[in-house]
């Protein structure tokens, strides 16, 4: 990395965390083995990246004659902007100090463009060299008029945006009706913002990291702000919740779950809970309760609760996706119930100080399954939480083969 970084004090909503050249090229290899065309003859948009710290630059730059692409657009976020937030001190790198348009006054404060269309350097061929930049009139936010218009020119908007504004780069992506793809958190796709954009097909998870893990690279040696998730083996972070997402058709998205029947998943499933506890079903929705994507019955045909990871296995054309447990997302048959009465304790028996008051949005399980904190009330009637979860149904029209 051409430039030192020095952190000046941990702040919480970090966003800088560099992609690694493999996930990239691992990500978009699914996409061109589904359509070889897909990028042919269009505007690549990167507008959180600087090529110095970006390997989404280099690896559409270095593939700018394979892809046959039109033009590459890469933006960056102004270095003060970028101080302000995240509290670093970034140095100038030689790349912009020794170029003739630097420009000492300006240069911290606005962001960069860099455009690939042509061969500048007349080498016969089109790659990284070409690259020219310059400033831009403001600091480079996604969200300013400027970049803006860059988006409007783009066919494709391809990155790993800033986390702590996902909401807002789905929008804007959104609001410019483009086609994407990029870096998110598993989580927030079950925001009541994005929820909806994956319940109705209009977004999907793309391909994915190696075995769901995903190791991104630090600006700086120092990993303070990091702790925890920092492997000083490889000098990476770890994210285990990382995933990409699309409107760009990939041929994963196509591969069907193989799955057994309940009554087979009774008897042979992997997982113990299934065995003893069967498929419960909630307490306050008409839907029971799967706590593992492998263990979902072929032959349901009612709802069923299933974890956020689904979402990578998902398959438009063997399931429907209903709604999620998240505030503003619920199944219309959600049953409106109050757990205000109830009151929490740990398996001990020993009060866990809370009472049922926040369970009204999750769903419920009528058990004490001997291991988790429990609510019970007056009556005697006890619930468990599950975690969060998505509700889905077979998609059987379109999957009539599939029991
Ligand atoms: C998760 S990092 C990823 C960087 C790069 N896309 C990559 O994958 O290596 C997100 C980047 O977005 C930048 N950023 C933060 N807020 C931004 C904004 N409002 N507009 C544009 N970029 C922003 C951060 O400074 C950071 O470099």
């Amino acid at each position: 990395m051409a430039i030192e970084h020095i952190i000046k004090a941990k702040k919480e909503k970090n966003d800088e965390f560099y992609t690694q050249y493999q996930d990239i090229q691992k990500e978009m290899n699914a996409y061109i083995e589904y359509n070889p065309d897909v990028f042919k003859d269009k505007t690549i948009l990167l507008p959180c990246d600087d090529p110095e710290w970006s390997n989404f630059t280099k690896f559409f730059a270095q593939n700018f004659e394979r892809f046959g692409l039109k033009k590459l657009i890469s933006t960056s976020y102004s270095l003060e902007k970028k101080e302000e937030k995240y509290n670093f001190v970034y140095q100038l790198s030689l790349f912009e100090t020794e170029s003739p348009i630097y420009r000492p006054k300006i240069s911290r404060k606005r962001g960069k463009i860099f455009i690939l269309s042509r061969d500048e350097n007349k080498s016969g061929k089109i790659d990284i060299e070409d690259l020219k930049w310059e400033y831009l009139n403001g600091d480079g936010d996604f969200r300013s008029d400027e970049v803006k218009k860059l988006r409007d020119e783009a066919d494709i908007i391809i990155t790993n945006p800033p986390f702590s504004l996902f909401i807002e780069f789905i929008n804007w992506i959104f609001e410019g009706n483009k086609k994407f793809i990029v870096v998110a958190n598993i989580g927030s796709l079950t925001y009541k913002e994005i929820f909806p954009l994956i319940r109705d097909n209009r977004m999907w998870l793309g391909n994915g990291f190696n075995g769901g893990n995903a190791y991104f690279r630090l600006p700086s040696n120092n990993v303070n702000y990091a702790k925890g998730v920092f492997d000083e083996k490889t000098g990476l972070v770890k994210f285990r919740n990382c995933c990409w997402c699309t409107n760009l058709e990939h041929g994963k998205r196509h591969q069907k779950l193989q799955l057994m029947t309940m009554s087979d998943n009774l008897k042979y499933s992997k997982h113990k809970k299934i065995k003893e506890l069967g498929y419960i079903k909630y307490d306050n929705y008409d839907a029971i309760e799967v706590p593992f994507t492998d263990a979902i019955p072929s032959d349901y045909d009612g709802m069923m609760g299933v974890p956020s990871s689904f979402l990578e296995k998902y398959n438009p054309e063997q399931f429907k996706i209903i709604a999620c447990s998240q505030t503003g997302c619920h199944p219309d048959s959600m049953v409106l119930k109050s757990y205000k009465d109830y009151k929490g304790f740990k398996q001990s028996g020993v009060s866990t100080g809370r009472t049922g008051s926040t369970c009204g949005h999750n769903p419920m399980l009528p058990i004490n399954d001997g291991i988790h904190d429990y609510y019970k009330n007056d009556s005697g009637d006890i619930v468990q939480s599950a975690n969060s979860r998505i509700f889905i149904e077979r998609n059987v029209k379109k999957d009539e083969n599939n029991s």
